[in-house]
């Protein structure tokens, strides 16, 4: 297969991240006879100080003559701490979301059995968690007006929602869940935001079409502290865009680091993949960053475009890597081994072999969601 594959690494530790992806994707190409491309280009705070603009023309339209985006990291410290920044590298990322159609944004939660020792809760916990959280894309806060009055003393955001906004997402989350265990969690504030309430309104209407999915609502505050308490008893999570991102992030830790949690933002146009962490600008060109969480996006645009066992031989090299203690600091902060290190030895592991198909290749959740 020819995929064209538009590179985005952004800011930060994205370049660093996204080389390893490629690394690994160029080994899949070698080992399954396919042929991908990778043109890059800029995105973010290095899209401002070398272009002026956070998402310069070029960059829209190599999107748009391409097959699929893998995105890195965006944001740094100079613009985070200052609120007068008339250009902001995250507005990028809010238009390109929008040139691009995208309007689900699928995280895949799960936990490694070989990192259970890593995470922040207690094993017995822990085990069992496998959840995939849709979060809408396009509306909410995200895409409101964002006012601030003359003197500065005031500002507001608006959070709007219509129904198609919430239809679209809520079923990709059903029919998810009707291949995996069947339930959906839906996430709101129905008891303060008349947005949350059309969101249940709208969510129980089309639960009807899906009999043998079971829905639940449950308020934000208590899905965050259901997270930690029993993260198991969730499937499929559908949030509005300010929640999912919120959880997610909370979602990530559980896993033991943020540095593993893949993403794919889909809609009726090409898709985009990308880690969840941010830009991590401490850590840019230090060669610690995980490069995890990109290599598993890149297994995510494997598997949109149907290639299953490939993307399967990615999440196995992953594994491996886990398993046999080749892991950045995040991970092992004794470990001797940096990003490149654990690119090279995932690439270098990626083989075409039905072994990955017999092997119980942890319960990442990738084999389980649908993501097309
Ligand atoms: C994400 C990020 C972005 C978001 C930031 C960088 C604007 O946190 O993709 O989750 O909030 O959408
Ligand atoms: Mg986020």
């Amino acid at each position: 297969m020819n995929i064209k594959i538009a590179l985005l690494p952004g800011d930060g530790i994205g370049p660093e991240v996204v080389a390893q992806a490629v690394k690994c994707l160029q080994a899949v190409e070698e080992t399954f006879a396919h042929q991908f491309t990778y043109t890059t280009e800029l995105i973010g705070a290095t899209a401002i100080y070398q272009s002026g603009v956070a998402l310069p023309k070029e960059t829209i339209e190599l999107c748009n003559n391409s097959d699929a985006v893998i995105f890195g990291a965006i944001g740094l410290p100079e613009f985070d701490d200052n609120p007068d920044a008339k250009i902001r590298p995250e507005d990028a990322l809010f238009q390109l979301r929008k040139e691009l159609g995208v309007f689900a944004n699928i995280r895949p939660v799960a936990v490694f059995p070989t990192l259970l020792d890593k995470s922040p809760l207690k094993e017995s916990v822990l085990r069992g968690t496998d959840f995939v959280i849709y979060r809408e894309l396009t509306g909410g806060v995200y895409n409101g007006e964002h006012t601030l009055v003359e003197d500065g003393s005031e500002a507001s955001d608006i959070a709007t929602y219509s129904e198609s906004q919430i239809t679209r997402v809520a079923h990709l989350a059903f029919k998810a869940a009707k291949k995996r265990r069947k339930k959906v969690t839906l996430v709101d504030k129905s008891n303060v935001l008349e947005t949350s309430r059309l969101w249940r309104r709208v969510v129980k209407r089309i639960s009807e079409s899906y009999p043998d999915v079971e829905l639940e609502c449950i308020y934000l505050h208590n899905s965050i502290m259901q997270m930690i308490l029993k993260p198991s008893r969730f499937d499929v999570i559908l949030a509005p865009n300010l929640f999912g991102d919120i959880i997610s992030d909370e979602a990530s830790v559980i896993g033991g680091s943020i540095g593993l949690l893949p993403s794919a933002s889909i809609g009726d146009g090409i898709a985009m993949f990308e880690p969840i962490h941010g830009s991590y600008p401490q850590a840019q060109g230090k060669d610690i960053a995980n490069p995890i969480a990109t290599i598993l996006s890149a297994a995510m645009l494997l598997q949109h475009f149907g290639l299953e066992e490939e993307s399967r031989a990615v999440v196995s090299a992953v594994n491996k890597s886990l398993k046999s203690n080749i892991v950045t600091p995040d991970i092992n902060p004794k470990s001797k081994y940096g990003t490149n290190d654990v690119g090279d030895f995932i690439a270098s592991n990626i083989v075409d072999t039905d072994e990955s198909l017999n092997m119980n290749y942890e319960n990442i959740g990738l084999g389980k969601s649908t993501i097309i």
